[in-house]
């Protein structure tokens, strides 16, 4: 993979991601920005946050995520903590629906996290299909438990198994294409 010190001008898209939907909306943004062309046919980067790939000369940084209990996930979490001087996009994975409180309180959290000490450029998010073991956790919870299982939580893991989908990744690159075009050319950064 090319991180690091061989990547001078591309943008950089990095994705946390424990079951593979975030991972999956990840190549789909790279693979949807690359057949755009642009921006004026940059070198992409993709990157599991594992990789700790290098952000230095990137022109903007997509940083993709997961949701783990009201936030986003740990390790993504770090990463944008450790950006500086940078624009950065968001991107991630619920199993919220992304028009809910909830997800606008995440979104609202980690832009804010982002914005300490780098340019936020916006933040799409999508449902995710939810670790089967966690819904299983769920409907073994007694009624009286705030995350038990009820009807109306069951229709929504019913619906996020079916996420991310064509949809969501054709909806997540226009909003990637359109927070990176957003980024000024690196000669005037
Ligand atoms: C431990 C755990 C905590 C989660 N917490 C939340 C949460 O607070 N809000 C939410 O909407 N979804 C939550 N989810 C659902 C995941 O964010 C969702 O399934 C996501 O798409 C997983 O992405 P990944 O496959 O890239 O790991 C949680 C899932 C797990 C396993």
């Amino acid at each position: 993979m090319d991180t690091g010190t061989e990547r001078k001008t591309g943008g950089l898209i990095v994705y946390s991601s424990r079951t593979g939907n975030t991972r999956r909306l990840a190549e789909g943004i790279r693979q949807g920005l690359a057949e755009a062309g642009g921006p004026e046919g940059q070198e992409l980067t993709l990157a599991a946050v594992e990789e700790a790939p290098d952000p230095a000369g990137a022109p903007w940084i997509l940083v993709g995520f997961w949701a783990d209990r009201g936030n986003a996930d740990q390790k993504a979490l770090e990463y944008l903590t450790s950006l500086e001087g940078h624009r950065v996009g968001l991107f991630g994975t619920l199993g919220a629906y992304p028009e809910s409180k909830h997800a606008e309180d995440i979104r609202q959290k980690v832009q804010a996290l982002a914005a300490e000490k780098n340019t936020v450029l916006g933040c799409f998010l999508c449902q995710g299909k939810i670790d089967p073991a966690l819904t299983e956790r769920f409907k073994g919870l007694p009624a009286d438990n705030p995350h038990a299982m009820t009807e109306e939580r069951m229709k929504r893991h019913l619906e996020a198994a079916k996420h991310p989908d064509e949809n969501d990744i054709r909806n997540a690159v226009r909003a990637c294409l359109s927070m990176v075009q957003s980024s000024p050319p690196e000669s005037s950064r």
